[in-house]
This record gives C-alpha cells, structure tokens and sequence, in this order.
C-alpha cells in the first residue's frame, strides 16, 4: 500500500465541483485518510511550489493558490502514486484526455483543477507540509477485495 498527496485548488471550491471531483477518487476504490480545508500560507506555497521558482508561470500560480481555500487529502491504494497520476492526468493540459480530471475540468494548464503527488519523495515532503502525525486516520478496509 501507498499513500500519496492530493490538493484540490481553488477554482475547485469557486466551481461548486468538489464532490465530483473527490468522487474519481472514492470510485476507483481509493481510501481517503485524511481531509482538510484549509487557507495556504505564502510560506506554504512557496515550500510547497520551490521546484517551479523562476518560471515564467511563478508568480501567478502563487497569486492563484493563494486566492482562496484549497481542500488537501492523502489518499491511500495500491500504487496511489500513479494511480491517482492517471486519474488526474498530465500537466499540459493540451495533452490531458478526456475522462481525467484535468482533460475533464481545466480549459488552462495553470488552473489545472488540481495538484497530485509525482513521486515517494515528494509525497512525503507535502503530506508533511500539510498534515501533523496525528491528523492522519487509517482505517480498515472491509471492501478492499471489490476494487
Ligand atoms: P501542479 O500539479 O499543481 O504543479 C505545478 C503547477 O504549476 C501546475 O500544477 C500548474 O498549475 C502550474 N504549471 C505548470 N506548468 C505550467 C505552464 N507551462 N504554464 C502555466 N502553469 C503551469
């Protein structure tokens, strides 16, 4: 089992699509252990966005993350990484499919809907920035073996 970082952005909350969208994760059987709507510090976006600082698209996506409520989980499955990857689809939204979520809701890659892990690594490092230990809520998984 993994666990990986998903953070749904605020055009999200803005666009009343928040249920849908948590629900291409709960349908491909994906457990979510830990929800929380929250405002981001600057701090916290420029932690959370370091690797994309001086690029040309920077400063606006820290306007844009910062311009109202984000809903941050961890979600949990096998290979969640890439799974929710898949389901979420690639950045460039001109290479987004139809049936992801990005292919599905974003018409501009910088509001792309919604920010998912792409790797171990870096799912640790924003599970850590934005959910304490004691936050996080394992459960047992009585439907496991139907998805
Ligand atoms: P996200 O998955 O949150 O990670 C970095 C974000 O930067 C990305 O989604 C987009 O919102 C934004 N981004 C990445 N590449 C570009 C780009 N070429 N033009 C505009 N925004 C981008």
């Amino acid at each position: 089992m993994e666990t990986t970082f998903v953070m749904l952005k605020p055009g999200v909350l803005q666009r009343r699509i928040a249920g849908e969208v948590l629900n291409r994760f709960e349908k491909k059987g994906l457990k979510v252990v830990a929800l929380k709507l929250t405002r981001m510090s600057l701090e916290m976006v420029e932690a959370h966005y370091a690797e994309h600082k001086g690029r040309d698209f920077y400063n606006k996506l820290l306007e844009y993350t910062l311009s109202g409520p984000v809903i941050a989980m961890i979600l949990e499955g096998e290979d969640a990484i890439a799974v929710v990857r898949r389901i979420v689809g690639p950045t460039n939204l001109l290479e987004a499919p139809a049936g992801t979520i990005r292919g599905d809701y974003a018409a501009r890659t910088r509001l792309n809907i919604v920010h998912a892990s792409d790797s171990p690594a870096s799912a640790a490092r924003e599970t850590a920035l934005f959910f304490r230990p004691d936050e996080i809520c394992p459960w047992k998984d009585g439907n496991a073996e139907w998805f």
